[in-house]
């Protein structure tokens, strides 16, 4: 079977929602689960794929996990797995981060490389010099890495500057072996991103000896061991800003509930520079929209700047807006898939290198798209809200990567949006 969503346009969205946990805070956390033989409860779990990918490379170590509701239950105990296989890995290259808990539990890790994928070639470099700086002894064949380090792991200053900025994960691969490690370890140029600092605060509720975090010098004093803990996710900025601009390009006026202000700080600023009204109260947003949205230069950087992962949805929203927008991709240069599908759909964006130029236009029309990637297929999404008569999204299985429900959260405040499925053509 394959799904498809069919979208139809319905006017303004208008309601309240209210946000999942960060799946890209859940997906370290639960590797960090990998450095302690103690059971672990995390709590506020988004039920997306990646996670339910993520819970059976775990088990596949010998770590039982069970996954009730938005709790996950993970105990290790004396798990002897030290091998993140291919035929999961290459599924979501995000598992690269078990590399440095299981290396620093076990002294001996081997992970496949993850491959690359449509949004960037995903090197791994960082997280290889990093965990090198700590003492390990690192080994690239037949498609996997082999990181050992029998004597244990010492305290290093490392710098972990790569040619886009830092490294979300690379960092976070870096932190969780120091946690471990003999002495003290400074992470320069770490990543700042808010995922990154919910994965130290958990890993200082487990014990760890951590300050820095959410800056880009990280300290980290290693200590022998570490226990288990009950900690619950920090709210997803990337769904809450997709729901902020799915509003704005309906001209609605929507509250988004259990937020962090202060992670959505680039798009708030965004958003009001494209005529987009948003009112910041406690834990909460109100978006409102006009009957326009004026053009916006975006420049997608690491956090605290506008975030890569919020670049596609910005998109669509820049193709009904009025004037012309300029886009620049500075993480991933080559996350632009989606715009021959937005096009498709009659918007007028023509791309020059890692710079794509959005002219808006008054009408999207609805089109069978399909999604090539996660944030792509929230982008095709949002514009099938805008967009004349009826679209097809297919690809499904980015879109359930990332988002526990977009488009039941799109149905409550008004969208007109069905999930189908369909016999695939083997099935015909
Ligand atoms: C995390 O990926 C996120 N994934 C991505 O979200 C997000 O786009 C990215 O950070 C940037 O914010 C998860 O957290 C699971 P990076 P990560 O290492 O850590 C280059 C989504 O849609 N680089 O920060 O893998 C790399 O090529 C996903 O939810 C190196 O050069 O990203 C890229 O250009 C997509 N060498 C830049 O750094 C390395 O060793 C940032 O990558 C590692 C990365």
């Amino acid at each position: 079977m394959i799904s498809k969503l069919f979208i139809n346009r319905t006017g303004p969205l208008h309601g309240r929602v209210t946000v999942h946990g960060a799946k890209n805070a859940v997906l370290p956390i639960m590797a960090a689960c990998l450095l302690t033989e103690e059971r672990s409860i995390v709590e506020n779990v988004p039920r997306v794929s990646d996670v339910l990918l993520m819970a059976d490379i775990l088990r596949g170590l010998g770590v039982a996990v069970d996954l009730s509701g938005d709790v996950l239950t993970i105990t290790p105990g004396q798990y002897a797995g030290t091998v993140a296989p291919y035929e999961l890995v290459s599924r979501m290259r995000g598992s690269i981060c078990v590399l440095g808990p299981l290396l620093a539990k076990q002294r001996t890790a081997q992970v496949s490389i993850p491959g690359g994928c449509v949004i960037g070639a995903r090197p791994i470099d960082l997280h290889l010099k990093g965990l090198q700086r700590l003492g390990a002894t690192i080994a690239t064949e037949h498609g996997y890495v082999t990181a050992t380090a029998p004597q244990g792991l010492r305290g290093a200053q490392i710098h972990l500057a790569g040619m886009f900025g830092s490294s979300v994960l690379g960092t976070g691969n870096v932190m969780m072996a120091a946690t471990l490690a003999h002495g003290t370890t400074m992470i320069e140029h770490a990543a700042c991103e808010p995922e990154v600092s919910d994965l130290a605060n958990c890993l200082i509720a487990m014990g760890a000896r951590i300050d820095g975090h959410g800056s880009p010098l990280i300290r980290i004093e290693g200590v022998p061991q570490l226990h288990g803990v009950r900690y619950r996710i920090i709210p997803d900025r990337i769904e809450a800003g997709t729901l902020m601009i799915a509003t704005a390009m309906s001209h609605g006026d929507v509250w988004i509930d259990g937020v962090r202000i202060e992670h959505l700080a680039a798009v708030t600023d965004k958003l009001r520079e494209a005529n987009v009204r948003v009112e910041e109260l406690d834990s909460s947003v109100q978006v409102s929209a006009g009957s326009f949205t004026q053009a916006a230069d975006v420049v997608t950087l690491p956090f605290p700047g506008f975030p890569t992962d919020l670049q596609a949805q910005m998109m669509a929203l820049m193709t009904i807006s009025r004037g012309v927008s300029v886009l620049t991709e500075k993480v991933y240069p080559d996350r632009f898939m989606h715009v021959a599908e937005l096009n498709r759909m009659g918007a007028a964006i023509t791309r020059e290198g890692s710079t794509a130029i959005i002219k808006g236009v008054g009408r999207l029309s609805g089109a069978p798209v399909a999604a090539t990637d996660l944030r792509a297929s929230a982008a095709l999404i949002l514009a099938g809200l805008a967009a004349d008569n009826q679209t097809e999204v297919s690809g499904l299985d980015h879109l359930d990567r990332g988002y526990e429900n977009l488009e039941g959260q799109l149905t409550q405040l008004g969208a007109d949006i069905r999930r189908v499925r369909e016999p695939d053509e083997t099935e015909k």
